[in-house]
């Protein structure tokens, strides 16, 4: 991710990377993961978010602080005042961050699972563990949620590899041909060029010389870790079955490092052992080496040692997604023949330089090897390919290559079908925000409305929002009947339900905190019968929101009712409005909670948010430190509010209230912050 995060800032056409991870204080790693921010190339920044408990935590325990981490996101993005281009998300969290973040913000997503939760839950099936460890030691259900929302909101997927879309994105139900892109993931290739001048004399070369009689001879070399998976034990079948291949060549075999085999872990153990078997069975000494011990800079060296010699390089693993090592041995200019796997097959379809081998048959393996070693100028072909396919395909500079132009796509074609050009989110940038109760705020004076969306859309610093008693699509409506443009938020269904901008994306994480000891059917149930008290049609009545009219001449004082739900231990947010309307909402919704909620997560200050009001519902929202306008045509349950800090009661009615309101906290732009001229 460092890697990619680096080269990708060192594209003329970007102009900043900002690589999001989790802060983490936590004696037991290193200080470095508890830094809130480093600068680790002159365009690239690691910004570490504290969210969540500040100890390290594995991935699959985050879930819980992940609504947390999108939030921070959103205010860093205020804090740096850019909205980013394009959000990347890296694996199935970041995916469900990601796919937030993308719908909040207007900006396209694009997602690399890396590894997939399906594939691997059918592993660990495999493997006999149970569905219900799965779960619990997982957490799969919810990675493979997000995975799935993550494919669904993505306007590119990208995959490493060809067969990771053939075999794993594929088992997704979101899973959209066209969406996927194969970028192979970049590789520092700095160390890895071809022999140069003489050969020098190296350490491991001298190792080398320790196990074989004719160092001279073409070498087969093999690097992997000393596991079964790597099928080290068939490659040494391979050649020591075969007379002529151990008269034509050597085999080098370095895996891992040892000091003494018989204290190793037992997997390692049983690898190493069986190589040491196999070496005196076939007796290979003097034909084979397998040095005990090297460090990464011999690796280069040995890739070159062995282009020296007209060798290849071999890989003969089970399975290989990927093959880092034979595209380092490529860029060194040695030939290899690989194990038939999506990455080894990627790889000589880019760079034509070898063959596929089938890992479990030990004798056409053997004649794979000396079919590549037995031909010269096809050999020298084989490794020219080599150096210009890696380092074409295979560096960061080639990966950022294909992702800009991916990029270019997403960012300049509005109009290819699938890809509705998301309109970027304003609330990120702007400085204040007005919020507007619709109905007998903004709506009954066309002139003065008129003048003040006039106003609110010339200033660019401001935000534009209406919080309403209205369903969403009734909100659109009579605002459109008004001439009203969409505002940047929506906060409807008096504040249970919230949506941004003109693609009215809905906050879901509101709809999730709001659900606290919301028990919908028995609130209905325990206000049945009551005198005075009757449903509004099915239209006002929402998830989070049931209504009812009031004729408060009949119904018990609401004070009663708040009571007898409670003895029943139901709790609700019961508001009154108009004298005529009674919403029982979740205790965490209303109108001012909504606007609170919104300030958090966009980061504006209460003092920065002008809302406007004429009736109970808009109670909370005017209350507190927002600056508060009632309109002069308010009605007789605000009345009270009259004399408390930071309520304005206007003169003028409905819009012009609201411009009388605007001009009291001289909130439109002015050198001066708003909010700060005014206490006096
Ligand atoms: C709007 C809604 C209604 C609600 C009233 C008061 O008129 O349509 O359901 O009761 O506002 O909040
Ligand atoms: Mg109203």
């Amino acid at each position: 991710m460092v890697e990619l995060a680096r080269a990708l800032s060192e594209h003329p056409e970007v102009s900043r990377v900002d690589l999001l991870t989790r802060l983490v204080s936590d004696p037991k790693v290193s200080p470095d993961y508890a830094a809130p921010a480093e600068h680790i190339a002159p365009k690239a920044y690691i910004v570490r978010l504290p969210f969540g408990p500040r100890r390290y935590l594995r991935k699959e325990v985050l879930w819980p602080y992940l609504d947390s981490m999108a939030d921070q996101a959103l205010q860093h993005i205020r804090d740096i005042g850019r909205i980013p281009d394009i959000i990347h998300s890296h694996y199935a969290d970041a995916g469900y961050v990601g796919t937030r973040l993308a719908s909040l913000l207007g900006v396209p997503l694009i997602h690399t699972g890396h590894s997939l939760g399906r594939e691997k839950k059918r592993r660990l099936l495999d493997q006999g563990i149970s569905s219900h460890t799965i779960e619990t030691q997982y957490n799969m259900t919810r990675r493979i949620e997000a995975e799935e929302a993550a494919m669904d909101v993505a306007s590119q997927v990208i995959a490493s590899t060809r067969q990771e879309v053939d075999t794993q994105y594929s088992q997704y139900s979101n899973y959209q041909p066209r969406n996927m892109l194969v970028i192979p993931p970049g590789t520092d290739l700095s160390r890895f060029h071809p022999p140069r001048g003489l050969l020098s004399d190296s350490p491991i070369r001298h190792e080398l010389h320790r196990f074989l009689r004719e160092p001279r001879k073409p070498m087969v070399l093999a690097v992997s870790r000393a596991d079964e998976r790597k099928n080290i034990s068939t490659l040494i079948r391979a050649y020591g079955e075969s007379e002529e291949l151990k008269r034509r060549a050597n085999l080098v075999i370095v895996a891992g490092n040892r000091d003494d085999i018989s204290v190793m872990e037992k997997g390692p153990r049983a690898v190493l052992g069986e190589l040491l078997m196999l070496v005196d069975k076939y007796d290979l000494y003097g034909h084979a080496a397998y040095p005990k011990a090297h460090n990464s800079n011999d690796i280069p060296e040995l890739y070159r040692l062995a282009a020296r010699t007209r060798g290849v390089f071999v890989n003969p693993a089970l399975t290989e997604p990927f093959g880092l090592t034979l595209i380092e041995a490529a860029a060194c200019g040695l030939p290899i023949v690989a194990t038939e796997d999506g990455g080894p097959q990627d790889i000589i379809r880019h760079c034509k330089n070898g063959l596929l081998i089938d890992p479990l048959d030990a004798d056409a393996m053997g004649a794979a090897l000396l079919d590549a070693l037995s031909d010269d100028k096809r050999w020298r072909g084989w490794a020219a390919n080599g150096i210009r396919g890696a380092n074409r395909q295979y560096s960061w500079h080639a990966h950022v290559g294909s992702y800009m132009k991916a990029v270019r796509r997403l960012l300049g074609q509005p109009s290819r079908a699938r890809i509705i050009r998301p309109i970027k989110s304003r609330l990120p940038t702007i400085e204040r925000l007005v919020v507007c109760d619709i109905d007998n705020t903004l709506l009954g004076d066309n002139e003065a409305l008129d003048q003040l969306v006039q106003h609110i859309s010339r200033d660019s610093a401001l935000g534009f929002g209406v919080a309403t008693g209205r369903h969403l699509s009734s909100a659109l409506k009579v605002l459109n009947e008004n001439g009203v443009p969409v505002p940047d938020v929506l906060v409807t269904s008096v504040g249970t339900e919230i949506h941004y901008g003109r693609q009215l994306q809905p906050d879901t994480a509101w709809q999730r905190h709001i659900d606290y000891r919301w028990e919908r059917d028995r609130l209905q149930q325990a206000l049945e019968g009551i005198p005075g008290l009757r449903l509004q049609p099915k239209e006002n009545q929402r998830q989070h929101k049931v209504s009812y009219f009031i004729d408060p001449d009949k119904s018990p004082p609401i004070r009663d009712l708040t009571r007898h739900l409670r003895s029943l231990n139901l709790s609700a947010n019961l508001i009154y409005s108009h004298q005529a309307y009674l919403d029982l909402l979740p205790i965490r919704a209303s109108k001012g909670q909504a606007v609170r909620y919104l300030g958090a997560k966009w980061g504006i200050a209460p003092q920065h948010m002008l809302v406007a009001g004429d009736s109970g519902n808009d109670t909370e929202m005017l209350r507190g430190d927002t600056l508060g306008v009632v309109v002069g045509n308010y009605s007789p349950e605000l009345r009270h509010l009259r004399g408390e800090p930071q309520i304005y009661f206007a003169a003028g009615h409905y819009a012009r209230g609201v411009l009388e309101g605007l001009e009291h906290y001289a909130f439109l732009s002015t050198r001066t912050p708003p909010g700060e001229g005014d206490e006096t």
